[in-house]
């Protein structure tokens, strides 16, 4: 390697940066819906077993992998596969599926975190108020994201967002990403944390209907309903939130890790910022959205909402919610910040992928690298914000965040611990170890996580998998868009992949 690698500025800072991947938008609106929708308090028993033998096992395989492939220079996966099978030819495929996913997610995720920016401002309009008074938020919210040209509100605030996002990549893993984690994770703590207290002091908001408290609100979201247990999507939807809250199986913090020095400690620094995020998930996501609607709307419209789907949970019905407590603006704002910070920080963890791999494996300076990625990401995101209504956004959803997940996951686990072998893995793993690993852990690792993943990817194949395949599904009329979505994602990974090729020729022929 020509190029020095960059690398972080402190441990703190690492373990805030990973944190800030993984507190997302997936633990304020995902996760409550996730766990209303598939047996309340019971969906705690599949999510934690999953949290166990497959969150906090690839958090460690990616800091682990990611630590060892930063020392031969590679930030991505497929360098890192490369080296974790001594140069097999082939394997370093695979890892293409470890860029693939964060640029798929970065397209969508990007463009509903602009939304959350635009709510910010606009929240303090009386354009606004305006919509809350008047009943008519929801079609506040569908004009809003009806952009017919580049002049639309969203278009604009899609645009700021982007910027807000490169400029920080820009500024490198130091100066950039390390400092707006240093910053923005305590204080969207703090504004979670803000939140909570408001809406669990909110009591019993109607006085005529007793009933309708927070605290039957938060016995409506954890009163365990036993009999989900039995049912096998209980369990895929758990493993799937526990992937897209932790950012595991995608890249991202494989990337992270590899600016690490050999001597950093993974072991509990995974486990911190897992923590950090289960926090964020659990007690902060788990007492805000779903008890305050309960509250406010009683049991018989949360049924209903909480199947309403997740945007229409954080852009209608927060914001009536919040409409109905004193300093009500103040609310709001704040609702929408914590939720803005939240997807910067996880965005940028996105972005980070694709530009490590360009500086790595092509020896790009960052002005190049930073610039390619932005003129790509630019392209892509286009059909994700002119066709959102035509489900493109749900598609590329599917494939990038939540398929890609499972699939890139049981390769790192797999490769972790029988190729690489899992006496080798486990001694790297405790390379500069602040914590040493409880030894069943290691049969955890070599056996359970890869069956239960394999398991997952099984299972689904046979309930979901060929009537997704062929779009049973989709409405008549978004069938070209998802074709087109899915040629467009197949492009997408054929034309890495041959960049992988290309960078490995080159490659030879410098050594
Ligand atoms: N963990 C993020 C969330 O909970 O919103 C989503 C995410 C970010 C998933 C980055 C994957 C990723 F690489």
């Amino acid at each position: 390697m020509t190029t020095r690698r960059q690398s972080w500025g402190s441990k703190i800072g690492i373990i805030l940066a990973v944190a800030g991947s993984a507190v997302g938008l997936g633990n304020f609106l995902r996760f409550p819906v996730q766990a209303a929708q598939n047996g309340g308090g019971a969906f705690m028993i599949p999510y934690f077993i999953a949290l166990m033998i497959v969150g906090i096992p690839l958090m460690w395989i990616e800091w682990t992998a990611g630590r060892y492939g930063g020392g031969f220079g590679h930030g991505t996966a497929p360098g890192i596969f490369h080296t974790m099978t001594q140069k097999n030819r082939f394997i370093k495929y695979f890892g293409v599926i470890g860029i693939f996913g964060p640029l798929v997610i970065f397209i969508y995720y990007t463009y509903i975190e602009s939304w959350l920016l635009g709510f910010t401002i606009l929240s303090l309009t009386s354009k606004y108020s305006q919509a809350i008074a008047a009943g008519e938020i929801g079609k506040f919210f569908s004009d809003y994201l009806s952009v017919n040209s580049v002049l639309s509100p969203a278009y604009i605030f899609f645009i700021i967002t982007f910027i807000i996002n490169f400029i920080i990549i820009y500024l490198g893993v130091k100066s950039g990403i390390e400092k707006v984690a240093k910053f923005a994770m305590p204080l969207l703590l703090i504004l979670g944390i803000i939140l909570v207290i408001r809406v669990l002091t909110l009591g019993t908001p109607d006085p005529a209907k007793p009933a309708w408290s927070i605290t039957n609100g938060l016995g409506f979201l954890w009163n365990p309903d036993f009999a989900a247990l039995k049912n096998p999507r209980v369990w895929l939807a758990a493993a799937g939130q526990v992937f897209f809250t932790l950012s595991v199986g995608i890249g991202v913090i494989l990337t992270y890790a590899s600016y690490l020095k050999e001597e950093d400690d993974v072991v509990l620094s995974g486990l911190t910022a897992s923590a950090t995020n289960e926090f964020a998930e659990i007690i902060l996501g788990g007492s805000l959205i779903i008890p305050a609607a309960f509250a406010f709307f009683g049991p018989d419209e949360i049924v209903k909402i909480a199947t309403s789907g997740t945007f229409s949970l954080g852009f209608i019905t927060m914001p009536v919610i919040l409409s109905k407590v004193p300093m009500a603006t103040i609310f709001a704002f704040v609702w929408f910040l914590l939720l803005f910070l939240a997807g910067v920080t996880s965005s940028i963890s996105l972005l980070q992928t694709p530009i490590a791999f360009l500086e790595d494996e092509f020896n790009m300076p960052r002005k190049k690298s930073v610039t390619i990625t932005g003129i790509v990401s630019f392209v892509l995101t286009q059909p994700a914000i002119f066709f959102l209504a035509n489900g493109v956004v749900d598609e590329l959803d599917f494939w990038g965040g939540t398929f890609a997940l499972v699939l890139f996951g049981t390769i790192e686990a797999v490769l972790f611990s029988w190729v690489f072998g899992i006496d080798k893995a486990w001694d790297e793993v405790h390379k500069g170890a602040q914590m040493e690993i409880p030894g069943f852990y290691k049969f955890i690792i070599k056996y359970i996580t890869p069956t239960f993943l394999i398991a997952i990817l099984i299972g689904w194949f046979i309930k979901d998998g060929w009537p997704v395949i062929i779009m049973q599904n989709v409405p008549e009329a978004n069938k070209t868009y998802i074709l087109a979505t899915r040629l467009g994602l197949l492009a997408l990974f054929f034309i890495l992949a041959v960049l992988v090729k290309i960078a490995w020729r080159k490659r030879k022929s410098r050594t």
